[in-house]
C-alpha cells in the first residue's frame, strides 16, 4: 500500500468516530483531505464542520459541507486531524501544513481528539521532524535565540520558491525546530508557550490525541491513550 492509500484507509475508519447531528472539528493537511472526502459522503448525518484552516474550510464548503465560526459553537464532539509525530502516550507534533494554532484551538473545544496517521508517524522519542512554532513576525530574531538555547536548531519557513518567510492564515511566520530529542513534552510544550511572542508552538501533549487511528501494511489500528 502506499503512504497515500493508509491516509485514506484510516480517513475512512475515522467516520465511526462521528457523531450524528453534531459538528466536528476537522483538521488540516493530506490526511486530513481524505476524511474531508470521506465525511462529504456521510454529509447529511452531521450538523456542519468547524475548520482548523482556510483550505480546511474551502475544502469542507466545496463538498456542500456547512463551515462553522467557532465562536458560534459551544462544544465540538469530536475533532479529526493528522499529525506530523505521535508518540505512545497521544503527544503529538504538528504544524507540518502550517495551521498548528487554530488546530490547537478547535481541538481544546472538542471533547475527544482522533489522531489519523499512517504507521511511519508513529515515535519513540517526538522531534525527528522539526518542530513548528508559530510566531509573531517582530519577535521571529528574539524567538529563534530562545529556541537556540533550549538546544534546537531554529530555521524560519519559506513560501515555496522564495526568500520571503511564509505567512500564516493568522499572519504569524513559522520557525521549525530542529535537534531536538523531546523526552519531556508537556513540559518543553510549557516551556515554550511561555517564550514572548510565541503564538502556539505544535507540540500537542497536554491535550494530546484520545485514539490515534494507525493505518500500516496489516491494516489500521487502534491505539487508544
Ligand atoms: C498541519 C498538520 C498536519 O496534521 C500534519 O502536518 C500532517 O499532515 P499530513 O496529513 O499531510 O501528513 O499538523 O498543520
Amino acid at each position: 500500500m502506499t503512504q497515500d492509500e493508509l491516509k485514506q484507509a484510516v480517513a475512512a475508519a475515522a467516520i465511526a468516530y462521528v457523531v450524528d447531528g453534531e459538528i466536528i472539528g476537522v483538521g488540516t493537511g493530506s490526511t486530513a483531505n481524505f476524511f474531508i472526502d470521506a465525511l462529504a459522503t456521510i454529509k447529511h448525518r452531521i450538523k456542519g464542520a468547524v475548520a482548523s484552516s482556510e483550505a480546511t474550510a474551502a475544502r469542507l464548503r466545496a463538498h456542500g459541507i456547512e463551515v462553522y465560526d467557532l465562536n458560534d459553537v459551544a462544544s465540538i464532539a469530536v475533532y479529526i486531524d493528522g499529525a506530523d509525530e505521535i508518540n505512545a502516550t497521544g503527544a503529538m507534533i504538528k504544524g507540518g501544513g502550517a495551521a498548528l494554532t487554530r488546530e490547537k484551538i478547535v481541538a481544546s473545544v472538542a471533547a475527544r481528539f482522533v489522531c489519523i496517521a499512517d504507521a511511519s508517524k508513529l515515535v519513540d522519542t517526538l522531534g525527528r521532524f522539526a518542530l513548528p512554532v508559530e510566531v509573531l513576525p517582530m519577535a521571529r530574531a528574539a524567538v529563534m535565540r530562545k529556541l537556540t538555547a533550549l538546544g534546537g536548531q531554529p530555521r524560519l519557513r519559506l513560501k515555496a520558491h522564495s526568500d520571503a518567510a511564509f505567512v500564516t492564515d493568522n499572519g504569524g511566520e513559522i520557525i521549525d525546530v530542529a535537534g531536538l530529542a523531546i523526552v519531556d513534552p508537556v513540559g518543553l510544550e510549557r516551556t515554550i508557550n511561555q517564550i514572548p511572542g510565541v503564538i502556539a508552538v505544535g507540540l500537542f501533549a497536554a491535550r494530546g490525541a484520545d485514539v490515534c487511528l494507525l493505518g500500516g501494511a496489516d491494516g489500521v489500528r487502534t491505539l487508544t491513550f
